[in-house]
């Protein structure tokens, strides 16, 4: 009966193998990894002018403002819903995972763990639920040293003061570089 079972698997195996090798890269993850690096760009960018002017303080006030923002405008543009998720969420409003981001986040932190970059971590299915059928794509996002003045355990005062005031139930400080701290989060309607 073992055996029966073993052999009955492996032309499956290998027909699920086959068809993975000879599958053409999907467009709708060009697309989403566009729009990914869109939203990493703006927001990085403005990060990157707001902590030149005017330290982290006022660049918490960026990333409130304006993170939702350039989410909103770059969905509204292309017809997908893009944000950002994390197991550890700031926002918890808006980042909140919902079940199979969750999971999603957990198998990303299951290949961290088993050597694999962070930066190259991503997931795509086709999922259907309540919502209807949709073409899903995660991204892991790489904590950065540049991250840990707001992510980090070594808050300055004013850093946390300012952070403490506007997230009272914040969950997304303590990571260190090379953390994963959160996924791009991205889906679109079929
Ligand atoms: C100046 C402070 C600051 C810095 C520096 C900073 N962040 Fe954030 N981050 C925030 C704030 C504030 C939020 C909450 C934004 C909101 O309200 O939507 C946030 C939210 C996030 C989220 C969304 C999930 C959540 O926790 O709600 C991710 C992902 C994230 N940050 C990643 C990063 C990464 C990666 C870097 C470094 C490249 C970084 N951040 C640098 C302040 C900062």
């Amino acid at each position: 009966m073992k055996t029966l079972i073993q052999w009955s698997l492996v032309p499956a195996l290998l027909i699920a193998a086959g068809a993975h090798a000879e599958t053409a890269p999907d467009p709708r993850m060009a697309e989403a990894k566009t729009l990914i690096q869109q939203f990493a760009k703006t927001l990085q960018g403005e990060l990157k002018q707001a902590i030149e002017a005017g330290g982290p303080v006022r660049a918490i006030e960026v990333c409130e403002e304006r993170a939702p923002v350039i989410a909103d405008e770059l969905s509204t543009q292309s017809g997908w819903s893009v944000g950002r998720t994390s197991l550890g969420v700031r926002n918890a409003t808006h980042n909140t995972p919902d079940d199979w981001e969750r999971e999603v986040l957990d198998q990303f932190e299951e290949q961290r763990a088993a050597g694999e970059p962070v930066a190259g971590l991503a997931h795509a299915e086709v999922v259907e639920d309540e919502d209807g059928r949709r073409f899903r794509f995660m991204k892991a996002i790489p904590t950065a040293e540049v991250c840990l003045a707001c992510h980090g355990d070594h808050l300055t005062p004013e850093v946390a003061a300012a952070l403490d005031e506007r997230y009272p139930e914040d969950n997304a400080r303590g990571y260190r570089a090379g953390d994963i701290r959160g996924a791009f989060t991205l889906a679109k309607p079929l």
